[in-house]
């Protein structure tokens, strides 16, 4: 039987676009739910206009209380029944409380070669640093920032006239095919981590 992917998004969800995308024929997984913490996400549309349901869990009704924001969270996708679910560009921390019973079922994608660089701004960091090579992680979602076993990364050259826009894009369009590569394996139940140059 096929697994139920939930998607949470914040902003424009083209990582969910793709990942909606692959989810189909042959594939283990089919979507059942988009959900952000953020009504004016132009991803919701998206999954909407293809036929994907959508729920909105505000954040700034809980006035920091991350905990009762992940209850409203749980509530909302109990009826869409998820077993996976795939962070894609979801700009809120999930506590413990959360993230414990999806341990080993929730992945994330980070703009960065994880162990370097967990938070924001990692393509000016990066830069930065001089690093000649930049990238984006798939993993596992653990309880500490950014971090959990790694199940895919892609690799990207960072190019001498590189701004922080431009290396974005860059590793943008490698997420897309990243992405969706480890969740084919991973909801097939294989966790070996791909290395996409
Ligand atoms: C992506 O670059 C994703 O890696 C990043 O937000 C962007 C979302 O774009 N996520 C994080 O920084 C999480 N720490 P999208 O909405 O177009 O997929």
């Amino acid at each position: 039987m096929s697994k139920r992917v939930a998607i949470f998004i914040s902003g424009g969800g083209s990582n969910m676009l793709k990942l909606l995308e692959s989810m189909t024929g042959d594939h283990p997984a089919r979507p059942c739910v988009v959900l952000s913490n953020d009504p004016m996400a132009r991803g919701l549309e998206l999954a909407e206009a293809r036929g994907v349901p959508t729920e909105v869990v505000r954040h700034e009704p809980f006035k920091g209380d991350r905990v009762a924001f992940e209850h409203a969270i749980s509530g909302a996708i109990a009826p869409h029944a998820p077993d996976i679910i795939c962070l894609a560009g979801f700009m809120r921390k999930l506590t413990e409380s959360f993230v414990d019973p999806w341990r080993g079922r929730m992945l994330n994608i980070h703009p960065s070669l994880l162990p370097k660089y967990r938070g924001l701004n990692t393509h000016a960091r990066a830069l930065a640093a001089g690093d000649p090579v930049h990238g984006c992680t798939v993993h596992q979602v653990t309880p500490q920032l950014d971090d959990g076993p790694i199940l895919g990364q892609a690799q990207v050259p960072v190019l001498a006239e590189d701004t922080a826009d431009s290396l974005a894009a860059r590793v943008l369009a490698q997420e897309h095919l990243l992405y969706p590569a480890v969740l084919r394996r991973f909801a097939a139940g294989d966790h070996r981590p791909i290395l996409l140059r």
